[in-house]
């Protein structure tokens, strides 16, 4: 993996108001680096729709990041609202990474079925939804790492067309 950049953002009122230390931003960095990604930009922002939005249209946008990783705001509570933010700023979806994710979880807990989490592409940029918690967001991200790189060359214009893949 040639090192694309990539970008964490964490999605969570109370550590946006420094009321709780960011505990799963630092993993899906340190996660992303081992894996051969430049980790570009790290951000909390609060559960707020119009707010993750900007976030998101600024590093794909401005900064035409590949890769934008969020975590927090997946679940049910009346301020989970990262999956819409993610809709509303994507053309095109990529549901196959949260049921990817989803099913991989479900072997760990049954509480899987409670991350709402979608991913979707903006312009050249990918974005992943991962759950809040940091042992979810590494179970999550592990289940769709190593498959994420084919899927941003193939939408950066790198060298993958899936050839030795067998399609
Ligand atoms: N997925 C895995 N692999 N491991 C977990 O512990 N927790 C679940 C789910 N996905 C979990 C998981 C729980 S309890 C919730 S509420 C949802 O993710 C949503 O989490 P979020 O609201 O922090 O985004």
């Amino acid at each position: 993996m040639d090192g694309f950049q990539a970008a964490v953002v964490t999605v969570s009122d109370r550590s946006f108001r420094g009321e709780r230390p960011d505990g799963s931003g630092p993993v899906v960095a340190e996660r992303l680096e081992a894996a051969g990604y430049q980790v570009a930009e790290r951000l909390v922002v609060p559960d707020e729709q119009e707010t993750i939005e900007a976030a998101l249209r600024e590093l794909a946008d401005g900064k035409d990041i590949a890769l934008v990783v969020t975590t927090g705001g997946t679940g049910f509570a009346p301020r989970d609202v990262t999956p819409e933010a993610t809709e509303a700023v994507c053309r095109r979806m990529a549901p196959g990474i949260g049921e990817a994710m989803r099913a991989a979880s479900l072997a760990i807990t049954p509480r899987a079925m409670l991350s709402r989490a979608t991913a979707g592409i903006r312009g050249r940029t990918l974005i992943v939804n991962l759950p809040g918690s940091p042992k979810a967001a590494r179970e999550n991200l592990e289940a769709v790492l190593p498959t994420l790189a084919h899927g941003l060359e193939m939408l950066r214009g790198g060298p993958a067309d899936c050839a030795g893949t067998g399609k």
